[in-house]
């Protein structure tokens, strides 16, 4: 097969920040240890709308455009000839962040990286995946399994929650006895979601607590995975913590800065709150320092931060993937609230529809 030159594309202009375009990029040379990609859908989240309004989002050097799009599921058209471990016709996604040279990401944990120059594929420096073609290292590459054709797109938003919740149990190997029971989700987007289904994928009793009253899509998802789901404008954070009694883990995943702090006071004793939205500077906040500091103090507790994801966190997300579509067919599918094709009015993904929960680019239209 002869190889596609250039590439149509979805991009912004950090630069002049508020809109998308289509765009036409060349497609990278294909190296020994590249690989070529088809792109079968992209997925559309809070980053990439915070990059379009321009929140963040750096392109590549060189160019005016950086091309979007971190959550990819695609096919292998070619590979380089020292990659031998796949086939034109795989399934495959792709890791976002790549290293610098700073000790954690020599160490292989650029996720963890502490000099801050990674670069992050549709984010920082590198073009993103909404784009027909693409050419990525097989390091960064990860095979997905034919049967998560339809649901493999959800694999790099999961690794989100699968880095949270592994820290939560690397912390807690700090206790000689911990069995999470409680958990309290703050935020019911995609990653509130995902996270619901794999806390109660461990059996754990997990409680979602959206603003949206009830009934709403995201709602009947969490409620149908053995879920509650609970409005914060029909109950009160304070109203939860007494009823549910000690909160094991909470996952702040709202995007509202605010929450960090009320997922302090919700927090029981040992516990650990992952904080999981990244936030715009400047929302001033008075808090009951003393209550807050007192609690954490005295209960033992954890507060920590978690960003991107690793390779480990691929590979459970891949097997956690299979896992929720065995425990609650179909239930994913439900996730994918609008479809666009490459051709429709790709500008509109720049608004968040207060009721959607995914909305995906589909490629394959386009053929
Ligand atoms: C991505 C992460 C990335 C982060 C910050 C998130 O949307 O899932 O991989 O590290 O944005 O750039």
């Amino acid at each position: 097969m002869s190889l596609p030159a250039t590439t149509r594309a979805i991009a912004v202009y950090p630069d002049h920040p508020g809109a998308v375009h289509r765009t036409e990029i060349p497609v990278p040379q294909v190296g020994p240890t590249g690989v070529l990609v088809q792109t079968i859908r992209v997925g559309v989240c809070g980053t990439d709308r915070e990059i379009i309004h321009g929140a963040l989002g750096t392109s590549p050097p060189g160019s005016r455009e950086l091309v979007i799009g971190h959550e990819v599921l695609g096919r292998v058209v070619a590979v380089g000839d020292q990659v031998h471990d796949l086939l034109a016709g795989d399934l495959v996604s792709a890791t976002v962040r790549r290293p610098d040279g700073c000790p954690a990401c020599v160490a292989g944990q650029p996720d963890m990286c502490i000099a801050g120059d990674y670069e992050e594929r549709g984010i920082v420096r590198q073009h993103g995946f909404m784009t027909e073609y693409w050419v990525e290292d097989r390091a960064w590459i990860v095979p997905v399994p034919k049967h998560l054709e339809s649901t493999g797109v959800l694999i790099e938003p999961l690794t989100v929650v699968e880095k949270a919740v592994r820290q939560v149990d690397l912390i807690q190997e700090r206790m000689a006895w911990w069995q999470p029971s409680t958990v309290v989700v703050l935020g019911a987007g995609p990653i509130g979601i995902l996270g619901t289904l794999l806390l109660r994928a461990r059996g754990i009793d997990v409680t979602t607590v959206a603003r949206t009253p009830q009934p709403n899509p995201a709602a009947s998802i969490v409620e149908q995975a053995g879920a509650t789901y609970v409005s914060s404008r029909e109950v009160s954070l304070d109203a939860l913590r007494n009823q549910r009694g000690n909160i094991d883990i909470v996952l702040e995943c709202s995007g509202a800065s605010t929450l960090a702090f009320e997922g302090m006071h919700l927090l029981g004793a040992n516990g650990v709150l992952v904080l999981l939205s990244l936030t715009d500077a400047g929302r001033m906040l008075e808090v009951d320092a003393g209550r807050i500091n007192t609690g954490i103090v005295a209960g033992n507790k954890t507060v920590v931060g978690s960003v991107n994801a690793g390779h480990e966190d691929f590979a459970q997300a891949v097997d956690d993937l299979g896992r929720f579509e065995s425990l609650w067919p179909g239930l994913l599918n439900r996730m994918f609230t609008e479809r666009l094709a490459f051709d429709d009015d790709v500008t509109s993904i720049a608004r968040k529809d207060a009721r959607g929960i995914k909305t995906l680019i589909e490629f394959d239209q386009t053929r």
